[in-house]
């Protein structure tokens, strides 16, 4: 069966997977159904439903490698998103002139291909916050406010 809700994170150094991880139990106490993916093509995902991508930045603004072939393939086969809804986390640092770069181009696809987001894109600078769980926990709960309205 299709879960409610299926996290794919996009990470190098395993911040952004903990981050959904700690989402995904939160999604689970909350009643949903779940599935994870780290790193993520396409031919793995039904193309309806609900996605939440939580995704770091590297390179200068670049999408991690786990999680380039998805949106890479999102492009090359000009897939038709428009049944699927999702929402956005990115993690990076001010440091950076491309901060949170990753999480825009991949919010921008998306929606390119006829995704619907569900709520505000967050950004979570983890020079600002040293836990990022915390901010994304802030988020997820307005985030489920407003899946639960649909
Ligand atoms: C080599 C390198 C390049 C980075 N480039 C960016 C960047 O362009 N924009 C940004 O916002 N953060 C950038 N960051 C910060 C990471 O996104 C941040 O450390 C994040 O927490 C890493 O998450 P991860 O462990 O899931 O990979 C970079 C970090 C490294 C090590």
């Amino acid at each position: 069966m299709m879960p409610d809700i299926t996290l794919i994170s996009g990470s190098t150094l395993g911040s952004a997977e903990y981050v959904a991880e700690h989402l995904e139990e939160k999604l689970v106490q909350a009643g949903f159904s779940t599935k994870m993916l780290h790193g993520a093509e396409l031919d793995e995902l039904t193309q309806e439903g609900i996605w939440l991508i939580v995704t770091s930045t590297h390179g200068a603004g670049e999408i991690p490698d786990n999680l380039q072939p998805l949106f890479e393939q999102i492009e090359q086969q000009n897939a038709d998103l428009s049944k699927i809804q999702f929402g956005a986390i990115g993690l990076g640092s001010k440091e950076y002139d491309t901060f949170c770069g990753a999480i825009k181009t991949a919010d921008r696809i998306l929606q390119d291909h006829g995704a619907k987001r569900i709520g505000d894109r967050l950004e979570i600078d983890i020079t600002e916050h040293e836990i990022p769980e915390d901010p994304a926990e802030i988020w997820l709960e307005e985030w489920i406010i407003l899946l639960n309205k649909d």
